[in-house]
């Protein structure tokens, strides 16, 4: 298995946008065996993908040519031996002042938070420390 985090720019920061998306990943991640976690900051998407290397890379293809984003840039690719989302067949962190806190430890002061700008060599430890939070939607 391999894990991929990629930052994007948002299209819209709408969150029908999110809903929307969310509504076709879970069933089509259920389905491929991908587990991982989206968050929506700013206007910048940032993602965490799990699974089989040809399924993860099989959905990257696809989200790459997905117009609600633009600008896809890959933090983190690493093989792993274990899940970190295994309950998330695609999670939605949503933004609060924790997910803040764990976002600054790793990324030190910014005036607006620019997740697109996040450290890519401390982008799959964050995500660790997200999952372990407590800030989950079903959506
Ligand atoms: C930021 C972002 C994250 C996405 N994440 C997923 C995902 O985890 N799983 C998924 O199936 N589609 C995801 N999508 C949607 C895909 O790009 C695509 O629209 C969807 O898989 C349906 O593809 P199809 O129309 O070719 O069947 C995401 C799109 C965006 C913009």
């Amino acid at each position: 298995m391999i894990r991929l985090i990629y930052a994007s720019k948002a299209a819209s920061n709408l969150p029908l946008d999110l809903k929307d998306i969310l509504a076709v990943a879970r069933p089509h991640n259920r389905a491929a065996g991908i587990t991982g976690a989206l968050c929506l900051i700013n206007g910048v998407y940032i993602q965490y993908i799990e699974g089989e290397e040809e399924d993860v890379t099989a959905l990257f293809q696809r989200i790459l040519r997905d117009p609600r984003h633009s600008g896809a840039k890959v933090m983190d690719r690493a093989a792993i031996e274990s899940r970190a989302f295994s309950a998330w067949t695609m999670g939605l962190l949503t933004w609060d002042p924790e997910s803040e806190v764990i976002f600054r430890s790793f990324n030190g002061r910014q005036e607006v938070l620019d997740a697109y700008a996040a450290d890519p060599r401390t982008a799959n430890a964050m995500f660790q420390k997200w999952a372990a939070s407590a800030n989950w939607m079903t959506v």
